[in-house]
């Protein structure tokens, strides 16, 4: 089974979001065969777009979840809402979370809520420029694994490659090379067979940044990647009904 996961980020208001949502599933491809399809709203469209997917083969997930999930918390995310809501996922430590002081030991803990409210995690994990630039690509990313993952004993796990300089900014970007991303691709296999033994073949590992329907399928190659994680492409439902299809 090969997923597109969508990460809708604050690109579309919850009207937006569920205009998009309902045309997708009037595109997606029929097939059986079809890829599982994951959409991730923004948090305050994630009500809207659950009345539309509910039932269907389309998943809801929650673009991030916060520790607390019930409780004095003021304006933050509650795995447990999110589950209330039909969500099946949560994206946990993408770079643009990272980027507002998200650690991999708060990454770590909000893995363990996840699995504890019965939401498969996504966990994002990818080095900046700078860090590629000066060699520590492969460090960079292995570290965010072994700091993550050690001592993981939730049950389904997604794993997300994301160089952080391929990610766009509103479709403006250039992705990795498949040459790039698939090197990368299986030095985190590697590193998720040392931390999770037999269970690491379990996990689909997808590639994120600057995928388009044209190149989806030059980096989902059942091989290296069983899925994509796309932003800005993804909020155009023709666009991503596309993406679904080529999987097929
Ligand atoms: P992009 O975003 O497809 O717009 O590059 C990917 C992501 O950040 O998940």
């Amino acid at each position: 089974m090969r997923t597109i996961v969508a990460n809708w980020k604050l690109y579309l208001t919850p009207r937006e979001s569920a205009v998009v949502a309902r045309r997708l599933m009037k595109r997606l491809p029929r097939s059986t065969r079809s890829a599982l399809t994951v959409v991730l709203p923004s948090t305050s469209a994630l009500a809207a777009v659950a009345d539309v997917v509910r039932g269907t083969r389309v998943k809801l997930g929650s673009q991030n979840i916060d520790l607390a999930t019930s409780g004095a918390a003021t304006g933050q995310v509650s795995a447990r809402d999110a589950k209330e809501l039909g969500c099946a996922y949560a994206l946990v430590g993408h770079s643009e979370r990272r980027k507002e002081g998200e650690t991999d030991a708060l990454i770590k803990e909000k893995l363990g809520v996840a699995a504890d409210e019965g939401l498969t995690p996504i966990l994002c994990v990818g080095e900046t420029a700078r860090q590629r630039k000066a060699g520590a690509a492969i460090r960079t990313v292995v570290g965010q694994l072994k700091k993550t993952l050690t001592g993981w004993q939730g049950g389904k796990l997604v794993v997300a490659y994301e160089p952080v300089w391929a990610i766009s900014k509103a479709g403006r970007g250039a992705a990795a090379s498949p040459d790039v991303a698939f090197a990368m691709a299986r030095v985190v296999r590697a590193a998720l067979k040392k931390l999770l033994k037999a269970r690491a073949s379990r996990v689909h590992l997808l590639y994120g940044g600057s995928v388009t329907a044209r190149t989806v399928r030059q980096y989902v190659d059942g091989t290296h990647f069983q899925g994509a994680l796309v932003g800005f492409a993804s909020t155009k439902a023709d666009e991503c009904a596309k993406m679904v299809a080529a999987l097929l």
